[in-house]
């Protein structure tokens, strides 16, 4: 680890406290000197930190600069975890591929401050705007078949769910398939894609990208309505905590125990809700989710119809 990566570290260990340049010398094995020119290069790079004579070096609770170590603090045996941060990329999950294909066979998590062609589910884009949102992928290997590990897209959408509560005290929705709602505005969207060994129906790799707009308040045109923030949260912290809990909840794909939860965010469940099928528009209450993420619907002609979130896109009926 260099004296950077050292000092990153033990500051977001305590962040909000001092800790004197004495101490950090000592544990790192420098001199104090060379702590204060690192601490005067970080400062350089953005990071919010107050130097006080006597009293040493403190990360303020409002500094925001993501880094592998800043990440690494809120993490525990991270050694065999690769995570890369960018300042701009073209997209989180494009970028976790392209390590996959160079030969990276470990967990991974990757973030950017700024996304140039973030992308959305079905083709669509994700508007990722400097530093105001976390655009963040997850590489991971559950021992899992091809079809259980479909459920991460439902596990990455509870996941998301409790931490932005617990975090905010707000009430976060999710609305099916996997976009997460505060107030009813989307404040996050979720891609889910996967590197697999379709012969042996097994999962090479899960990537779960993840965006979630935190301080962004102005939109593009198109989804200025529909879109809106969380507030802002320690993107260290949101990456580390939902990597924590996605890797956790890696354990009960097969079982998928986790579907209860997904149910009780619904967003959809008891609205009314309209889609389309082989060129078919209908209008629906939707009763139910099932334990394979079909939305269970009654059309008003008293149709009952299971969808498929490979297949449509719901509306939630404006009235
Ligand atoms: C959606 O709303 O349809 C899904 C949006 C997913 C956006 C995230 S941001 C990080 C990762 N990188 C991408 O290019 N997309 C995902």
């Amino acid at each position: 680890m260099t004296l950077r990566d050292n000092i990153i570290y033990q500051l977001e260990k305590n962040r909000g406290n001092f800790i004197s340049g004495q101490e950090i010398a000592k544990s790192a094995g420098v001199s104090r000197n060379a702590v204060s020119k690192t601490i005067n290069s970080l400062k350089n790079d953005g990071f919010l930190i107050e130097s006080v004579n006597n009293s040493g070096h403190r990360l303020l609770e409002n500094s925001d600069v993501v880094s592998e170590f800043g990440i690494r603090a809120f993490l525990d045996n991270s050694d065999d975890l690769e995570i890369r941060t960018f300042k701009t990329i073209d997209s989180t999950n494009n970028e976790a591929k392209r390590a996959i294909a160079d030969g990276m066979t470990t967990d991974g998590i990757f973030v950017a401050d700024q996304q140039t062609s973030g992308r959305g589910r079905r083709g669509k884009s994700f508007y990722s705007p400097e530093k105001s949102g976390l655009y963040f992928t997850a590489v991971l290997h559950p021992e899992a078949t091809l079809s259980d590990s479909v459920g991460i897209t439902a596990l990455t959408a509870i996941v998301v769910a409790d931490v932005i509560g617990e975090v905010t005290k707000k009430h976060p929705k999710i609305k099916w398939v996997n976009d997460i709602f505060i107030d009813n505005k989307k404040v996050c969207g979720i891609l889910t894609e996967a590197v697999s060994d379709f012969e042996a129906n097994r999962v090479q790799a899960i990537i779960v990208g993840i965006g979630i707009n935190l301080t962004t308040h102005l939109f593009p045109d198109e989804i200025s309505e529909i879109a809106g923030s969380v507030g802002s949260i320690n993107r260290c912290f949101l990456a580390a905590e939902i990597f924590k809990r996605l890797k956790a909840g890696c354990e009960n794909l097969v079982e998928r125990k986790f579907m209860d939860d997904y149910r009780k965010y619904s967003l959809v469940i008891g609205k009314e809700v309209e889609f389309s099928q082989n060129g078919i528009n209908y209008i629906a209450t939707a009763k139910d989710i099932s334990d394979d993420g079909s939305l269970l619907v009654i059309t008003h002609e008293g149709k009952e119809i299971a969808l498929n979130s490979g297949e449509i896109s719901v509306r939630l009926n404006k009235n």
